[in-house]
């Protein structure tokens, strides 16, 4: 069911470094992007990636992870051993069209976690670095990465008390998300 792959889609933090990914399972997820919806049909969104061990090192240091912890994820070495970089093409749209990053950016981690692939978003990087080290041209703007490997860490869901959104870990580095109740989501109206 499409709410059982949503459920587990969590943003993992922590990977079995051991599994690898092939370039083409990495082109097969980004694949998934060519039939989304996008402004005017513009497919403005463009793709970089990275599968081997050389690059992925590199990217790692200019990834900033999980804001509201105090030790920062991942743990004793379970770093990604992919990465999707997701670029907007000035090229096609003079402003990033931000909306259709994230269209393409969820569907990538719900294609990557149907196959077992854990994700995480991340916006927070050192934008030049990034570009510089993938070569990027002036017209590609890298808006967010999304790490990838095989999730290696429990993830639970909780519901919001006392409107704290904040992310945690227990003392076994658990990792608990707050989400709001559905009744906090939908908007009450008169008619
Ligand atoms: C656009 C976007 C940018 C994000 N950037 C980061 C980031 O820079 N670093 C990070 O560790 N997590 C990042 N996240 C992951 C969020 O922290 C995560 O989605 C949130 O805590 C909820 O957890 P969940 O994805 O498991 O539901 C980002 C998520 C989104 C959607």
């Amino acid at each position: 069911m499409l709410y059982d792959l949503i459920y587990k889609t969590r943003s993992y933090r922590n990977f079995k470094s051991s599994v690898k990914y092939s370039k083409e399972q990495i082109e097969d997820i980004i694949n998934l992007c060519r039939f989304t919806p996008s402004t005017a049909n513009k497919q403005s969104v463009k793709f970089a990636f990275a599968c081997d061990d050389e690059l992925c090192g590199k990217v790692f240091p200019l990834l900033h992870w999980a804001g509201y912890l105090s030790e920062k994820p991942p743990y004793n070495g379970n770093v990604p051993t992919a990465y999707i970089l997701l670029c907007c093409d000035l090229n096609i749209a003079e402003n990033p069209i931000e909306i259709d990053v994230g269209i393409c950016a969820q569907t990538i981690v719900l294609g990557a976690m149907e196959q077992g692939i854990g994700a995480c978003m991340i916006g927070s990087f050192d934008k030049k670095k990034m570009s510089n080290l993938f070569g990027l041209s002036d017209n590609l703007y890298p808006r967010l990465i999304i790490a990838l490997g095989e999730p290696n860490e429990k993830i639970v869901i909780t519901d919001i008390k006392d409107g704290d959104i904040k992310y945690y870990r227990d003392e076994d580095k658990t990792h608990y998300v707050p989400k709001r109740t559905l009744e906090e989501l939908i908007i009450k109206h008169n008619k």
